[in-house]
Parts: structure tokens; sequence; C-alpha cells
């Protein structure tokens, strides 16, 4: 019988990997942690697959080292870790895990902006701090309304559409913009209106960014955007930390351009320890966990491995991020 081994870069829900165990060789990072750049490198040459992370960054260089590779299958929805060209070009498919993390990912989305805008881990952190004496007072820790204000979505994909569903609960007016607008019935259907970006930026009470990153996207959330918002407006982003640009954003936190931020992401993850943002009380800050719950990331293991797998036995996987790979190297 012919040899097929799958590489897994991490550790990953049992489920998952007792199926590829019962059906490939498998070579286990066996970590939490990310592999080494030296450990990808020197496991990756006899590999037929690969389950990724987004951590795990597969540029031309790591392909070209990749000889027996036909499926590189990402844990993730984003793909901005992988080369997609250098992969279609090598003939490699790229498989990625949307649609079972979009409302995890909204959850997040929405604790992040509830919780900025109500100063919850400010108001954790003085209490915990032995910081209480007072039982009650008018003006302690105040926040703003979420209730009835307006939400200004850049990016309505599946997470955004989601996290727009969710504020309808909380009767927000809703704008959203993207490049390629809605249809109208879907715009009735989730109840929000097109608007530029300036605009929505302009308008909005609370902007939430759920973007994928590309050369388009990075910085898009710029100096220059930044002080079109209100200065009682909250800025949260659960996508790509590099679609905001970041320095811009710590000069906006210091002048006082927005009220608050709440960030699951970072241009460069993890974040360091003398990274500005952590000094501003108005910032909330969590550690890249928008799909982080157990049912989801169970769910987005066992779909790597279910599309890995149709590759590796000649189908078509359920989410092919570089179609035309099919053309450089055909199935079956
Ligand atoms: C998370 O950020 C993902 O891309 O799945």
């Amino acid at each position: 019988m012919v040899r097929v081994l799958v590489v897994v870069t991490r550790r990953i829900a049992e489920s998952a990997l007792n199926t590829l165990l019962g059906r490939f060789e498998v070579r286990l990072y066996d970590s939490d942690e990310p592999p080494s750049r030296c450990w990808l490198e020197s496991n990756i040459g006899d590999a037929d697959g690969v389950v990724c992370t987004l951590s795990d960054r597969f540029d031309s260089e790591l392909f070209k080292k990749a000889e027996r590779l036909k499926v590189l299958s990402s844990m993730s929805v984003g793909l901005d870790h992988v080369d997609l060209d250098a992969a279609t070009m090598r003939g490699v498919y790229v498989t990625y895990t949307p649609d079972v993390l979009t409302d995890a990912t909204a959850d997040l989305t929405w604790a992040l902006l509830l919780g900025v805008a109500r100063r919850v881990s400010e108001a954790e952190r003085f209490l915990r701090g032995g910081l209480w004496r007072v039982a009650w007072a008018p003006n302690m820790f105040l926040g703003s309304d979420v209730y009835g204000k307006t939400l200004g979505i850049v990016g309505m994909g599946r997470i955004g559409y989601a996290v727009a569903k969710r504020a309808r609960g909380f009767d927000m007016q809703i704008l959203y913009y993207q490049r390629r607008r809605l249809s109208e019935d879907v715009e009735k259907v989730i109840g929000a209106r097109y608007v530029e970006l300036d605009e929505l930026l302009r308008r909005s009470d609370f902007v939430s960014i759920h973007l994928p990153l590309t050369e388009q996207t990075r910085g898009l959330i710029n100096e220059e955007r930044l002080r079109l918002m209100k200065p009682t407006a909250y800025l949260i982003n659960t996508s790509r930390g590099a679609v905001i640009d970041e320095a811009a954003l710590i000069k906006a936190l210091k002048d006082g351009w927005i009220r608050g931020v709440a960030l699951d992401v970072y241009s460069v993850e993890p974040l360091s320890k003398d990274n500005q943002l952590l000094r501003f009380e108005n910032v909330l800050l969590t550690p890249h966990i928008g799909s982080a719950t157990t049912e989801t990331r169970k769910r987005m293991a066992e779909l790597a491995v279910d599309n890995l797998t149709a590759v590796l036995i000649g189908r078509l996987p359920l989410h092919l991020a570089n179609p035309d790979v099919v053309r450089i190297r055909p199935l079956g």
C-alpha cells in the first residue's frame, strides 16, 4: 500500500485526530505552541498533506521544500498566512474552515463591544485591585449606551452579517460598507444600509471590522480615517490586526479622537509586553480568541480534516481557496 503522510502542526481535537489516524500515517507536532520554522522545513519534505493553523506561515520558500505536498488544510477562515499563488503554482490545494466559526466570532465581537462600552474589564480590575470603597456612586464607571445606537460594519461577509443579526436585538441602526454592495433584498432582511466607508466612520457609534487581510485592506483604517470617527465612538476589531494602522490607533487613543477600542487581533501576535495599547484603560484586549469555544474548535478541526481527506482521496474539498489549482493538478 502507498504510504500517505499527513503532518499536523498542532494538537487538535481528538475526534479529528482519530479520523486522520484511521486513514493516514500522521506526524503530529504535539503541542499548543507553534512549531519553529526549522521544524516545518525539516518535516514537510515527505508530507502528502498538512493540517496547519493561522500562525504557521506558508510562503513560497516553504512550499519549495514541500515536494510531495498535495493539500494544505488550514484550520482557520483567514488565509493571509499562506502564499496562495505559490501554492497554486506548485499544485497544492489550499483549504480553510469558514462557516463553522461564524457564530462564535460574532459572539466574541459582541462580548468586546458590550465590554468596552460598559467598561467591564476596567471595572473588574478596579474591584479585584481592592479599590471598591463606595458601594454605589452616580458617576462610577459611566460607560455608553449600546441600545438604539448606530453600528457600522466594515465587511459584511459571513461574520459581519452574523454581527448585524445580533444588533437587531439591541434595536441598533446598522450601516455597512464593503467593496460589493449586497442585494436590496438581503439589505432589507438584515435591516442594514450601505454607505461609503468615510460616511460609516463619521456616523457610527460603534465601528466593527470584519475584513480579510489583503493588500487592499492592509492599513485601511489609517490616521485620516480614524480622525473621521466621533470622539464618542468605539472601534472593535476581531478580523486581522493589520487592517488598522496600529501606530495611528495609538495616536487616536492618546489624543482622544475616539472613546474606546476593543481588539482581539494585532499586527504582530502575540502582542509584545511593551506594546503601548496595554497602557490605556479604555482599550479592551483579548488574545485572538474569536473562534475559541470547545464546540467551534472541534468543528474547525473536523472540517480541516474533511477538507484534507477529500483532496487526498481525489475529491474536491468543501472549502477550496485556490480553485485554479484544479487545472495545475487535476484530482483523481
Ligand atoms: C481566525 O482568526 C481565523 O482566521 O480562523
